[in-house]
């Protein structure tokens, strides 16, 4: 029996992530779930992060999805590895969830010339300092700069995008950043959210320095995963269906989710 592939955020991040998706691979459907209702998950605990996420997965495997998207890093950070190797092998061992971080770490030195990378994320993600082990990994010679940025998100979620306030915080977390090396070239958007404020981290940003967002890098990445698993790509079912799920108020979840879908979105209600 085929399935959609299912996409997890804690709330409208995931879309700018399924936007990409979906422009990728048209052909398959697609289950996005929000949990609005818990978000946001940043300044969580890994146990929090972990048991929110595991019941978001669960109920996409619940679904009838083979294969989970986590695109959320906070959620990649904190409980991809725990639902990949202790989780799945026991209770669901055919089916599969990726995450976003490894995919983005891969084609870092794709972006910056001098191997100076900042990271703006949320706490959860810079503590747990996943970016910079699978960076280092990958290319030892690139320099790592985190800030965390623990308003950003719940000002995106309560709609806060046209304030004062949040231009306020925009600016401070890109100076304190800055102020770490002021010779990075590259800036990393290591949040699911965060693409909804491009414009204005564009604007307070220098303008030599690189603004590097996830969607593309995640689909392509999905791509380039589906091709490598024909066995996982013929359990993906293909009439370019929608769905999408929120733990909260579907009312808000529709007048707000095109901002980072980029088109209309009619939501149902779930609790998990
Ligand atoms: N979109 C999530 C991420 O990429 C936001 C996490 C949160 O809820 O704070 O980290």
């Amino acid at each position: 029996m085929k399935g959609p592939i299912g996409i997890f955020d804690s709330g409208y991040g995931g879309l700018t992530v399924m936007k990409s998706i979906v422009q990728y691979l048209p052909d398959y459907d697609y289950i996005y779930i929000g949990d609005n209702a818990r978000t946001p998950y940043g300044n969580r605990s890994f146990e929090t992060v972990y048991h929110y996420t595991w019941e978001a997965v669960k109920w996409l495997f619940q679904k009838g999805c083979p294969l989970v998207i986590l695109a959320c890093n906070t959620a990649s950070a904190k409980a991809l590895r725990t639902i990949q190797q202790q989780n799945l092998p026991v209770d669901f061992p055919t089916n599969r969830v990726l995450g976003v971080i490894r995919p983005t770490a891969e084609v870092m030195d794709q972006f910056t010339h001098n191997r100076k990378i900042g990271i703006l994320a949320t706490r959860g993600t810079v503590q747990s300092e996943s970016y910079i082990l699978e960076i280092k990994k990958l290319f030892p010679s690139i320099e790592i700069f985190q800030q965390a940025c623990p308003l950003l998100v719940p000002l995106i979620e309560n709609n806060e995008l046209d304030n004062h306030g949040t231009d306020f915080f925009i600016k401070k977390y890109i100076h304190d950043l800055l102020q770490q090396d002021p010779g990075i070239d590259t800036i990393l958007l290591a949040c699911t959210h965060y693409p909804v404020l491009l414009k204005k981290i564009t604007e307070y940003t220098p303008i030599d320095i690189q603004i590097v967002s996830q969607g593309e890098i995640v689909a392509e990445s999905l791509t380039a995963y589906l091709k490598r698993h024909p066995e996982m790509e013929g359990r993906i079912s293909r009439n370019s269906t929608h769905e999408f799920y929120t733990t909260d108020s579907t009312a808000d979840f529709n007048e707000h989710a095109p901002a980072f879908f980029g088109s209309p979105v009619l939501s149902q209600h779930v609790i998990i």
